[in-house]
């Protein structure tokens, strides 16, 4: 692979599963040495997406590839630079962290010796080296998937496919397993990880590509993707409940749409185009309507809002039904 090739180019993938497509003109660059996630909904289609450029499923049209190879043509020199953690780990619970990952290690044809120098390597790198000789049954929940991960990187992929990676992992847990993703990128890695948590994709990906029904329907770097939502917005309390209407009719004309209004909360929500001006303009209006107010604050929009803005509040819908 060429040092301006990408690690993942994916275009107008299509997957259809009896008659219905779970990929349906799918595009997706991954540059290399970075993270990017495919954040979306369960259901969206990213394991599909994953599986399909991990060889290990056959899809209907569009072209992938990975590592400068192409994924239906070459096949066995896409698999030879990649690694794969999926949600179900293929570890033995009997066998310690060590024993497990020169087992690994032999599967893909190293030397006893080679795997040992590799197992006691990763221990290392993935923070497992004091718990090595302990049986696997014994790991806590991210112990078990930082060892997923070391057994992914015995052969120093150049492309590292995480489904779901801190899926029922504790908050340690899901903090342990992210510093080992960061650690992962030093080395020159380069990382598509799915995830349904914005939080994840928030802390890890330098670049998020939401998938919602198949396919992408917007991409960016974090704040890149709040900006689209429509910018800034300006939110304050009211102070007195049966002043919140008024309140929303004052500064109304400030926004670029009409003000948001929660009367339990009694917190009112503004979209505004011009942050210079609209706080203080804001400020102005409501004193001179003779309204307190508590908390006014200028803030961004949510990767939360982002995401239930472009898949139209359907994950949310699914959460809590
Ligand atoms: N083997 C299969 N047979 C039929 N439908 C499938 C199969 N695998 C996945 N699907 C469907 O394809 C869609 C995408 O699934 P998947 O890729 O697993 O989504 P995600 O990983 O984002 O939750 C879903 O509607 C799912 O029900
Ligand atoms: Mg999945």
């Amino acid at each position: 692979m060429s040092s301006n090739k990408s690690a993942v180019v994916v275009k107008g993938l299509r997957k259809r599963y009896e008659g219905r497509y779970a990929l349906d003109g799918f595009d997706l660059t991954v540059p290399q040495a970075t993270v990017s996630a495919l954040l979306g909904p369960n259901g969206a289609g990213k394991t599909t997406a994953v599986r399909i450029l991990a060889t290990l499923l056959r899809f209907d049209a569009g072209t992938a590839t990975v590592a400068g190879f192409d994924v239906a043509r070459q096949p066995a020199q896409v698999r030879a630079r990649i690694g794969l953690v999926g949600q179900h780990a293929a570890v033995d619970e009997i066998l310690s962290g060590q024993q497990n990952l020169v087992m690994f290690g032999r599967l893909f044809h190293l030397s006893a010796r080679q795997a040992a120098r590799r197992a006691a390597d990763l221990l290392e790198q993935f923070d497992l080296a004091d718990t090595g000789d302990r049986p696997l049954a014994t790991y806590s929940g991210g112990m078990r998937r930082r060892l997923d991960l070391a057994a992914s990187m015995i052969l120093a992929p150049t492309v590292l496919f995480l489904d779901e990676p801190t899926v029922g992992l504790d908050p340690r847990g899901r903090s342990e397993v992210w510093q080992s993703i960061r650690d992962l990128v030093t080395f020159g890695t380069s990382v598509l990880l799915t995830t349904q948590y914005l939080d994840e994709a928030d802390q890890l990906a330098n670049h998020i590509d939401i998938i919602d029904t198949g396919k992408v329907v917007a991409g960016g770097t974090p704040s890149q993707l709040k900006a689209q939502l429509g910018g800034d917005r300006i939110e304050f309390i009211v102070h007195h409940r049966f002043q919140v209407g008024r309140a929303a009719a004052a500064v109304s004309r400030l926004g670029v749409a009409e003000p948001a209004v929660d009367l339990d909360t009694r917190q009112v929500s503004l979209r505004v185009s011009d942050k210079a001006t609209a706080l203080s303009a804001a400020v102005r209006a409501l004193d001179e309507a003779a309204i307190s107010f508590d908390d006014l604050t200028l803030r961004r929009p949510t990767l939360d809002e982002v995401f239930l803005h472009l898949t139209g509040g359907r994950a949310e819908q699914e959460a809590t039904a």
